[in-house]
């Protein structure tokens, strides 16, 4: 059942072509996210919920990052996922699904798998069907026998399909290693979540970041020409936007580690000299060198994925890589 219904809009003007429709299952600015901010902002060990990195500039940011030499995991998945298409609709039977595109953005990982899937709904999944929009307006005029239904909701906290998607089976397609950006038991809970919105008969593909040798991971996520150092301080420019803090950009120094104990790159803001974040109510000062963690990137063997599909109700099916072995395919069923 639906949370609640912001905005519907279903029938074109003109009813010769078909039009998608958007459903916002939450607002997504329905608490207001400032005292959680501060709260780790002023935290001994400081840290910013990674999410604050997506503005409108961070989300372009991101989308150069993804064609930067140096971050490897957006081609090398669209490579597996080119090689291996076929064998994944075969390991699993996924024709006329409802494609489910969580995290869909730009919509621009999904077109690729229609001539393989023909899903009778394509159904892309972001926290806003605001950004939604055009790019699933585009999609439809060029895939106009494809039902399309935008969902604006933040699913890393609940996810809620609308009753309007009734296609079966449901294949949902998580691209990207995201879920590499939860922090283990949130990784659970997110497949969990997913997995309660499976019947037997649907299937979940998701891309996922291998561990491989700390040079070419902290390469990708530190690149020469400075788009993921731009990306990260962006985050702070979004933190005064949204609580109010003086963070001034310039004065931090992009840094990310791979921490071989956790198996996951860090990326940390770190102060360049002492100085004093202020906002309404509050100050915390910082001394050069001290850091604030913004994002995490956890890095999975076959093995430990499978693991931690396990323990959220699912099953591997089977598992493609590239010849490198540095990022993984999965197919996934429900556990029976
Ligand atoms: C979105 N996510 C999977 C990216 C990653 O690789 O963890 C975010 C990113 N951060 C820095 N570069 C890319």
């Amino acid at each position: 059942m639906l949370r609640r219904i912001y905005a519907v809009s279903v029938s074109p003007a003109r009813t010769d072509k078909p039009s998608p429709a958007f459903i916002q299952t939450a607002a997504p600015d329905e608490l207001d996210p400032a005292p959680g901010l501060i709260n780790g902002i002023d935290s001994p060990h400081a840290s910013i919920p990674p999410w604050f990195l997506y503005d409108q500039i961070g989300s372009r940011l991101f989308d150069v990052i993804t064609v930067l030499p140096n971050y490897y995991p957006t081609r090398t998945e669209a490579e597996i996922v080119a090689t291996n298409l076929r064998a994944m609709c075969g390991a699993r039977d996924v024709t006329g699904a409802a494609l489910i595109d969580l995290g869909a953005a730009s919509c621009a990982k999904a077109p690729p798998l229609f001539d393989a899937v023909r899903p009778a709904q394509y159904v892309p999944v972001d926290i806003s069907v605001e950004f939604l929009r055009d790019a699933v307006t585009k999609l439809q005029t060029e895939h106009p026998e494809i039902e399309m239904i935008g969902v604006g909701t933040d699913f890393s906290k609940e996810l809620v399909l609308p009753a309007e998607v009734t296609a079966t089976p449901r294949l949902f397609f998580y691209p990207g290693s995201s879920i590499g950006n939860y922090d283990p038991p949130e990784a659970r809970g997110f497949l969990k979540r997913v997995r309660r919105q499976m019947d037997d008969d649907a299937t979940l593909w998701i891309g996922v970041d291998l561990v491989k040798d700390t040079e070419t991971l902290e390469r990708a996520y530190d690149d020469d020409l400075g788009v993921t150092a731009a990306f990260n301080r962006n985050i702070l420019r979004n933190v005064n936007r949204v609580a109010g803090t003086d963070f001034r950009p310039a004065e931090w120094r992009h840094v990310a580690l791979y921490n071989e104990d956790r198996h996951r790159i860090e990326m940390h803001l770190e102060a360049t000299r002492d100085l004093v974040v202020t906002w309404a109510a509050g100050q915390r000062p910082f001394a050069a060198g001290e850091r604030i963690h913004t994002e995490s990137s956890y890095k999975f063997t076959l093995e430990s994925f499978e693991a931690v599909l396990h323990d959220a109700g699912l099953d591997t099916i089977d598992a493609w890589t590239d010849p490198q072995r540095w990022f993984a395919m999965f197919v996934v069923a429900p556990s029976t």
